[in-house]
């Protein structure tokens, strides 16, 4: 019923939008549509999801995912999406909340971290992952960013985002900042939130995994940057690679302070 009348919302929304846009007044009517998306976002869906596949004994260890260390201790999941990606020790590497999940489900489930990070997005275990980065943020919702960086990998990581942000190539001499870097900018309809600094609370960084109406899938953050590399016409680091999660550290790094919105709904 609900993704029914998402679906309607949606359709109506960008008709307001279009027709409002030869009037002068689309972003107002975006503003709007936007608002009304608020009302029912299918992301409680996944979020219900990702709850029971935490607490539900899985894989060849029949084990469930609650002693996982996200960061803070095991088993300890409030605020822990807040300081992610960061340094863990056992692994000797920063991880953000999806390579992490894909760690414990290794560790504690016996399942195998590299096939699922192998697996395109939207199927099988893929799904779980996302559903389980869903639930874990949400139980962060309106939590202010704070990722350490203190350890001299977390600064590491930082800077190595930071310059994946800026590197141009590919068929058109694009970066991240070709799209991301300048207030006020938009591709079609899509306002393009300014990366290099904090965008504000739940934009950009802070706002996801988000439930896309457009063509109804919930994405983690893994996948929003997938897609940016497409833009981008770069090919994709990887599913959980260093340089996503670098460019994960900088975004973050640079919405500290702002407050966590995910999982968001966007058009
Ligand atoms: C060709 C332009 C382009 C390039 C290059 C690009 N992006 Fe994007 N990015 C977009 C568009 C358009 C959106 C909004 C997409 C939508 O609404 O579906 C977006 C959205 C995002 C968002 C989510 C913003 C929000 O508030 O929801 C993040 C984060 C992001 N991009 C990061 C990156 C990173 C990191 C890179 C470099 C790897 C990158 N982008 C490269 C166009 C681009």
């Amino acid at each position: 019923m609900k993704l029914i009348a998402i679906a309607a919302l949606s359709t109506l929304g960008w008709l307001v939008a279009n027709s409002a846009h030869a009037q002068k007044t689309s972003v107002q009517s975006i503003e709007e549509y936007r608002q009304m998306l608020q009302d029912g976002n299918p992301a409680d869906l996944f979020e219900a999801k990702g709850e029971g596949l935490w607490k539900k004994k899985r894989g060849p260890k029949n084990a469930s995912l609650e002693q996982c260390d996200l960061g803070k201790g095991p088993g300890v999941y409030k605020g822990a999406f807040l300081e992610l990606p960061r340094f863990f020790v056992d692994t000797n590497r920063v991880q953000d909340l999806e390579s992490r999940l894909l760690t414990c489900m290794e560790t504690l489930q016996g399942l195998n971290a590299a096939d699922i990070a192998k697996t395109p997005f939207g199927k099988d275990e893929q799904n779980n992952v996302t559903a389980l980065a869903t639930w874990l943020a949400a139980e962060s919702k309106d939590g202010q960013f704070k990722l350490p960086q203190s350890h001299p990998q977390e600064k590491i990581s930082y800077e190595v985002g930071k310059r994946l942000f800026f590197q141009r190539g590919g068929t058109h001499d694009f970066s991240c900042a070709s799209c991301h870097s300048k207030d006020g900018t938009r591709i079609r309809l899509q306002d393009l939130p300014t990366l290099t600094k904090n965008p504000g609370d739940g934009v950009g960084f802070a706002a996801w995994p988000a439930y896309r109406v457009s063509n109804g899938q919930m994405w983690g953050m893994q996948q929003r940057l997938n897609d940016c590399y497409r833009q981008q016409r770069f090919p994709y680091p990887g599913f959980g690679s260093e340089a996503t999660i670098a460019l994960g550290v900088y975004l973050g790094v640079n919405s500290q302070g702002a407050k966590s919105a995910a999982p968001t709904i966007k058009r």
